[in-house]
């Protein structure tokens, strides 16, 4: 049988890299798409994992990068749309470039490498593409209205997106991790305003706490890898225990109390009223 060949953006470190070793793993070609290809480590083992340069938010960058993987590829059977960041911080605290960024990454590059892989798919009548949302695409988060807005975005769009494509037998499946120990915390741009910080720094320092004890990247490329064979039209894919308990509770809680729920870990010892002179208890 022919191998198939996996498309992934990001895939210099965390999910996307461990999502190229896994696929490589189980036999199939992989093109692994980052913006610089140079020094990268970890795929020498694996002859079936080729490189490309690709920065989603350049369309160019992703015109040429596409156009050698077809070259190199001829039958593409899943793009894996992962590339991605955070912006944190008071929303007050943005620019407009921070936030343009932000969507021009998280949601702008996927849904450019999707569009410029469909004319490929509808010629096979057959593919799958999988994006990496987050647990923060279906929740909220202290501190990340962008990032989350970004997340919530891609869910929506992907979510539409696959009525129009399901007549052409293309799959789209959202995969969706909650934290997850990668070099993403050390990515995280965060931006600050000294009338946030008695709240904003403990939050993220509670926030950042809450990753030691995230699982590896492996686990969100087993549930990739689950969504790419399973045969199915399934959207949704919660990729770690974490997302599984809190999409359950948020679906047995009423959102008000959700909420409170979710955010008192890391609001935990903060006296908002100190800060703003009110009980901000959603
Ligand atoms: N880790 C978590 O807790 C977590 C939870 C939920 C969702 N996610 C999502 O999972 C995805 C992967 O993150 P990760 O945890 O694996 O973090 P990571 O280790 O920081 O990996 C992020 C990847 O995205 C790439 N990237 C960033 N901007 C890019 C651009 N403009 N063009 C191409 N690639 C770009 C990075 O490449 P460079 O090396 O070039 O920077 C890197 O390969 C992201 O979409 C993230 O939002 C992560």
């Amino acid at each position: 049988m022919a191998k198939k060949t996996i498309v992934i953006t990001g895939a210099s470190s965390g999910i996307g890299k461990a999502t190229a070793i896994y696929f490589a793993q189980k036999g199939w070609n992989v093109a692994a798409t980052m913006r610089n290809t140079d020094g990268i480590s970890g795929f020498a083992d694996y002859p079936s994992i080729v490189t490309f340069k690709l920065d989603v938010t350049n369309t160019e960058s992703i015109k040429n990068a596409v156009g050698q993987m077809l070259q190199k590829f001829p039958d593409v059977d899943v793009l894996y749309n992962n590339a991605g960041y955070a912006l944190a911080g008071a929303f007050e605290a943005t620019t407009d470039e921070q936030v343009r960024k932000q969507f021009e990454t998280n949601l702008f590059g996927a849904m450019n490498v999707t569009r410029a892989f469909l004319p490929h798919f509808r010629s096979k009548k057959k593919g799958i593409i999988l994006n990496t949302t987050s647990s923060g695409g279906i929740l909220t988060f202290p501190l990340y209205s962008i990032y989350n807005s970004t997340k919530w975005a891609l869910e929506g769009f992907m979510e539409a997106l696959q009525f129009e494509l399901k007549p052409f037998n293309i799959r789209i499946k959202n995969i969706e991790p909650g934290t997850v120990k990668s070099e993403f915390t050390e990515n995280i741009s965060f931006v600050s305003n000294p009338d946030y910080d008695n709240y904003a720094k403990k939050v993220q320092h509670n926030t950042l706490a809450s990753y030691k004890n995230a699982p590896t990247p492996d686990v969100v490329a087993k549930t990739a890898y689950k969504a790419a064979t399973d045969n199915t039209f399934k959207l949704r894919y919660p990729a770690t225990p974490q997302a599984k308990v809190a999409f359950f509770f948020r679906w047995l809680f009423p959102l008000r109390l959700f909420n409170k729920m979710a955010a008192a870990p890391v609001e935990k010892q903060i006296k908002t009223k100190d800060t703003a002179g009110i009980d901000s208890t959603i």
